[in-house]
């Protein structure tokens, strides 16, 4: 279907990311998406929404940038304010893992006890379908789940390098009626050095995943799963080989999913808890990266 409108090919999107097919959001609302993930969440704890005391949502491409993505989740999901906080955060692919940090923290001060994070990206609709280096890699997305006190992060490691040209999308915006519209800096598509990001990804979870690894006080043989951001197979195979650990533990989904940006981690924990390969007690270190450029390592016992 791409190769209709692009000039492209399957033998080059499989030979150089892996990836097969995409979910791409057509007549659905991109929020019900979110939501359903949500409810299914919400359900899998054993909860009812009411029981939720705070709301975070990662998502870097969506319609709204306000009213936020969290509180019309919570809308959706029948919970009557006024109610808990709710909030989005935009870490680019990051998102997910970020969150679970920043849950982490309101779950370790008592100031939050039910945290559902979401994770939703309806990244096709940022891209520019007539760019074969972006349009073939993307897929849209979401993803949840709810954090209770147990779920804690044994360690973790977030750097931001501020190389904000690698990943560039901007919003639509409107010129004022004092100035002349020229050269306005407004809206962009999506925009990307792909081999930069490529060698940025491969580089710092070269560097960080021992380290956090060591600084929990484990080996990386004591790691069960490691779940990496899903963008491109060789990426995650590079990784693998730097850390010589078994195939068996890099779960992939990017060859069915593409990439869905911070959605591709809960996606890809959600597959490995319903198959029965994610078990309580697991270690799982999960590893990301995107715009930004940011990294980050966090590891939790499941
Ligand atoms: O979530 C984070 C977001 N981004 C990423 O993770 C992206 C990370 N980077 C990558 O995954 C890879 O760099 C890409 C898949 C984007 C590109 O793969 P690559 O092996 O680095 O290819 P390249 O950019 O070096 O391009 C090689 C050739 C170029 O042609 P020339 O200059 O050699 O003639 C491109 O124009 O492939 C061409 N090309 C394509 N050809 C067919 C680029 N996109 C396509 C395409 N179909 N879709």
């Amino acid at each position: 279907m791409l190769s209709e409108f692009l000039d492209t090919s399957d033998e080059w999107i499989t030979t150089r990311t892996g990836i097969k097919t995409r979910h791409i959001i057509t007549e659905e609302r991109f929020e019900d998406l979110a939501t359903e993930a949500a409810a299914r969440a919400i359900e899998s704890a054993g909860l009812c929404p009411d029981d939720i005391d705070y709301i975070i949502c990662s998502n870097v491409s969506n319609l709204y940038v306000t009213p936020h993505l969290s509180s019309i989740i919570m809308g959706n999901l029948g919970m009557k304010g006024p109610l808990c906080p709710t909030m989005d955060v935009n870490v680019a692919c990051l998102g997910f893992v970020q969150g679970l940090d920043l849950g982490d923290a309101l779950l370790a001060t008592g100031r939050a006890h039910n945290i559902l994070l979401v994770a939703a990206e309806e990244c096709t609709r940022f891209c520019d379908w007539t760019d074969r280096n972006c349009s073939v890699l993307f897929g849209d997305g979401a993803g949840a789940v709810v954090l209770t006190k147990g779920d804690n992060l044994i360690a973790r490691k977030f750097t931001t390098t501020p190389m904000t040209d690698v990943i560039v999308y901007k919003n639509p915006m409107e010129a004022t009626p004092f100035e002349s519209g020229e050269g306005i800096d407004t809206h962009s598509p999506l925009v990307m050095k792909g081999r930069e990001v490529f060698r940025m990804a491969v580089t710092s979870a070269a560097r960080d995943i021992a380290q956090v690894t060591a600084s929990a006080g484990l080996t990386l043989d004591d790691i069960d799963h490691f779940l990496l951001h899903q963008a491109n197979l060789r990426i995650n195979e590079a990784i693998r080989e730097n850390l010589r650990q078994p195939e068996a533990k890099f779960p992939t989904n990017v060859q069915r999913f593409g990439n869905t940006s911070s959605a591709s981690i809960p996606l890809l924990l959600d597959e490995g808890v319903h198959e029965k390969r994610i078990k309580r007690g697991d270690k799982i270190l999960m590893s990301a990266f995107g715009a930004g450029f940011v990294s980050g390592i966090a590891i939790l016992e499941y």
